[in-house]
């Protein structure tokens, strides 16, 4: 017979293996509120399909009341914390103790306003079969995001990710791209555009390569001012190269020197510590190529290291990931790793270790413009989770969404649109 002690060891050690293969591929807050709908769903959902079925309805109608309530005891749970956040006290709040690694709140969240503007597109109180999924939470929180900083922000700048989020992975920003005007409207409404993107280049012309739909849009748009024209900046390599758009330069952008833009926390970082940091890295990412007999090409740039497939090969998503542990825990142990920033992440068919990250890249845009607080950003991005997610530290610097395709950011884009012409439906 298995004892209480070792049964409790049993259920201890199984926690603690999927802790270890799982924690860095979850989303604490949500995998929690997925959980709190999932009783509700179990308690009142019919999984009967006859036809014409006339509980239907009634189903609905319960699920929808009961999800709405729990989405409204989320909205107060995250409003105590913002409370305890204020008092510097976050540790003390009944959300972190139900969520540890809840991280910092830059507004409210409408969640029981959005949910019901989500489930009125989605149907998910409709659902029989198929409870209240990662994907639904994931754009509930989105609306109540935009929700929240149409109503508490205001919003002054957005930033967005580069791939995945304004294009497909590795593709540009062409001509007709219907991104380009949604774009343009965040401009002529006066508000700042950042574009956070891990792509590294020291050159104008290269991020022209990619964003020249754009770039010539702002060109010839006759109903932006030209201070409206000039309210567009690119942050490359997370935090490392700034350009700001100029219709009059050669490429559309002009290069910012570091010395107009660097942040104080940024200035104490030495050379030969960014070179250490960067030989570590490619160090352990070389070790990663050899281990897993992958085909790879190793790339080093100025303030980047990266493993990119040979011409012909593609990484599978496990020795992405792989190669993005060891390199972070690698680095995670050495002095220089401490000392310096950076960013280990996986970019759908490449590794690259980043000097800097998304949380700097989000602030010196905040300082660029004018000293822009956390509660008037939004960051648009694709990659949030733990590790080997680039996005995930801008959570430190600004509110944020979590999209999955430049399809999802147009939409929400429009839904921002929406409200800000015609407020936050009642
Ligand atoms: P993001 O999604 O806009 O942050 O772009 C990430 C992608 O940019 C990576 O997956 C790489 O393919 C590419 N890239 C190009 N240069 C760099 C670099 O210096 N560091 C990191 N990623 C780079
Ligand atoms: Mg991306």
């Amino acid at each position: 017979m298995v004892s209480p002690d070792a049964d409790a060891n049993e259920r201890f050690q199984r926690y603690r293996v999927e802790y270890a293969l799982k924690a860095h591929r979850r989303d604490a807050l949500i995998e929690f509120i997925k959980g709190l709908l999932a009783v509700p769903f179990v308690l009142h959902c019919q999984p009967t399909a006859h036809l014409g079925d006339s509980s239907q309805a009634e189903m609905a109608r319960e699920a929808h009341r009961r999800y709405a309530e729990i989405m409204k005891d989320v909205e107060v749970l995250i409003n105590d914390h913002i409370n305890y956040q204020n008092a510097g006290q976050a540790d003390k709040s009944k959300l972190r103790f139900l969520v540890p690694t809840v991280g910092t709140f830059f507004t409210p969240l409408l969640l029981e306003k959005a949910f019901a503007a989500q489930d009125k597109k989605r149907a998910i109180s409709s659902r029989r079969f198929v409870a209240p999924s990662f994907n639904d939470i994931r754009l509930i929180l989105n609306t109540a995001q935009v929700m929240s900083l149409v109503e508490n922000g205001p919003l002054k700048l957005v930033t967005f990710d580069g791939d995945v989020t304004l294009y497909d992975d590795g593709m540009c920003l062409e001509p007709g791209s219907p991104m380009i005007d949604r774009l343009l409207s965040l401009l002529r409404r006066g508000l700042h555009v950042g574009i956070v993107t891990a792509a590294g280049y020291t050159q104008a012309e290269r991020y022209r390569e990619r964003l020249f739909g754009l770039l010539d849009a702002i060109k010839t748009a006759t109903d932006l001012t030209s201070e409206q024209k000039r309210n567009l900046i690119v942050l490359g390599g997370e935090s490392n190269f700034l350009f700001r758009s100029n219709p009059e330069s050669e490429f559309g952008l002009e290069w910012v020197p570091r010395s107009q833009w660097q942040l104080p926390e940024m200035r104490t970082w030495d050379e030969e510590g960014i070179t250490e940091l960067l030989n570590i890295a490619e160090a352990a990412l070389g070790e990663s190529v050899r281990s897993m007999g992958l085909n790879a090409e190793v790339i080093r740039k100025e303030r980047a290291v990266g493993i990119i497939p040979k011409s012909g090969h593609k990484f599978e998503r496990e020795q992405l990931e792989e190669a993005v542990l060891v390199a972070q825990k690698t680095l995670d142990a050495t002095d220089v790793g401490r000392r310096i920033p950076f960013c280990a992440f996986n970019g759908g068919n490449d590794v690259f270790v980043d000097i800097g990250d998304k949380r700097l890249g989000v602030l010196c845009c905040q300082s660029f413009f004018g000293d822009v607080k956390g509660s008037n950003t939004l960051h648009i991005g694709d990659q949030f989770l733990s590790a080997g997610h680039n996005d995930f530290k801008a959570r430190m610097a600004a509110s944020c969404m979590w999209v999955a395709s430049p399809l999802e950011t147009m939409r929400s884009l429009d839904e921002l649109f929406e409200y800000l012409d015609n407020g936050i439906p009642e």
